[in-house]
């Protein structure tokens, strides 16, 4: 028999236990999906980089077995839909991918940096003037990779309320399905609006970049859309999941850590804690990989959880050390997806922590570690609320 993919984790930093036994003895094996499909699941680095390399897997949405039930699930069972690059395989993404790499220069990343510098010392300001106590998701973790994707797109200061308010119900446990459903046909329809204004008056923002070139409004709209999507929960429970591990170490070395070596604990903190815990690809073709044929048509779960503690590439992989070289972690993904907006993520996480813990020296948990609610039951791990409170 077969066995089903470990979810349940035990702490909140750590992959669920089983993973690190199935690693040391098959880091390529078989898997059970919950609708019958029987694939894989590839737990090794090394293997999950070849997985992830290797142009004969595919990402199309279509294509693939979920393995893990329920509505969290999701996927369509269609095909991508224009401009939603990130689940589409050559010549399609490659076609995306080109345009978009052209639009995250230097010069674009380095004027972000400094307008999201500026954001954050807002929020900070909001959170110092609103007392004590906060919750950290939706005062800063939150708000601050929302805003820096509405600079980076050119959404006007008049939209971002609106732009905020249904990104944030897209994935909010607190509204009904409907709700959800409005807030996606909302915000897919303010991309189409910010579209045609970009086009009658284009700005020095990426979206009004890619006018120049030959996408249609709905492609441009999706591409819009697809940013969102990966830039927005991603590196907001990065931040919040990141603050919860730093504020775990009781006598508070790890957070004096970010004042010194500010580059290298945002690296260990992407490897450790693995926000997106896997990723999904179909083999196009017969592949041979590690002693084991996979056929084509079969779904490959490449956890990037696993992956990212493996032994055999970091050593004390279960060691969140903060000083050491954490680079070649697959937290960003590998191949031709990889994260696309990576730079942006750590322009984030750079501006974020340091400041946050620059600004209130004391912080610390407001509950006890065990009563903070953890999104184990989300594609994106991390947690819904932290709360924090400072002197
Ligand atoms: C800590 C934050 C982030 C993490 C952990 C993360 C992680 C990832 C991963 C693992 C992939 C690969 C998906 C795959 O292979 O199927 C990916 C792709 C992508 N990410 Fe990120 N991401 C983050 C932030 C961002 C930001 C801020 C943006 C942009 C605003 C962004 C935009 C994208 C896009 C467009 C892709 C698709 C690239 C492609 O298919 O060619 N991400 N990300």
């Amino acid at each position: 028999m077969i066995g089903t993919l470990p979810t349940t984790r035990t702490s909140p930093f750590d992959p669920p236990e089983a993973l690190a036994e199935i690693r040391a003895e098959r880091p390529v094996t078989r898997l059970a999906y919950p609708d019958g499909h029987e694939g894989w699941l590839v737990t090794g680095h090394a293997q999950a980089r070849a997985v992830l390399a290797d142009p004969r897997f595919s990402s199309r949405p279509e294509l693939r077995h979920h393995p893990v039930p329920g509505p969290a699930a999701g996927g369509t069972g269609q095909p991508s839909p224009p401009g939603m690059f990130t689940s589409m395989d050559p010549p399609d993404h490659t076609r995306y991918r080109r345009l978009l790499t052209g639009q995250f220069t230097v010069r674009r990343m380095r004027q972000l940096t400094g307008r999201t510098e500026e954001l954050a010392t807002g929020l900070l300001d909001a959170m110092e003037a609103g007392g004590k106590e906060a919750d950290l998701v939706s005062a800063f973790a939150g708000p601050l990779p929302a805003l820096v994707i509405c600079e980076l797109l050119g959404v006007p200061d008049s939209g971002r309320d609106r732009f905020q308010r249904q990104a944030r119900a897209l994935s909010s446990l607190e509204v009904t399905r409907e709700e959800q459903v409005a807030a996606y046909l909302e915000l897919r329809e303010m991309m189409r609006e910010l579209v045609t204004a970009k086009r009658a008056a284009p700005a020095d923002d990426l979206l009004s970049g890619l006018t120049a070139g030959d996408l249609t409004d709905d492609e441009l709209a999706g591409v819009g859309f697809t940013l969102l999507g990966a830039g927005l929960d991603t590196t907001a429970n990065q931040l919040a999941l990141g603050v919860f591990a730093l504020l775990s170490d009781p006598d508070a070395a790890r957070a004096r850590a970010l004042r010194t070596n500010p580059a290298e604990v945002v690296e260990e903190l992407l490897r450790y804690l693995s926000v997106i815990p896997f990723l999904l690809r179909v083999a196009l073709e017969d592949v041979e990989l590690d002693g084991h044929t996979i056929r084509a048509g079969e779904t490959v779960t490449v956890s990037i959880q696993a992956a990212n503690r493996d032994p055999l590439r970091f050593a004390e992989p279960d060691l969140l050390d903060l000083g050491r070289a954490a680079g070649g972690h697959l937290a960003f993904g590998h191949g031709i997806h990889q994260c696309l907006g990576q730079q942006l993520a750590r322009v984030e996480l750079l501006a974020g922590l340091p400041a946050l813990f620059e600004r209130f020296p004391g912080l610390r948990l407001a509950v006890a570690p065990e009563r903070v609610p953890l999104r184990t039951d989300m594609l994106i791990y991390g947690v819904h609320a932290l709360p924090v409170t400072w002197e």
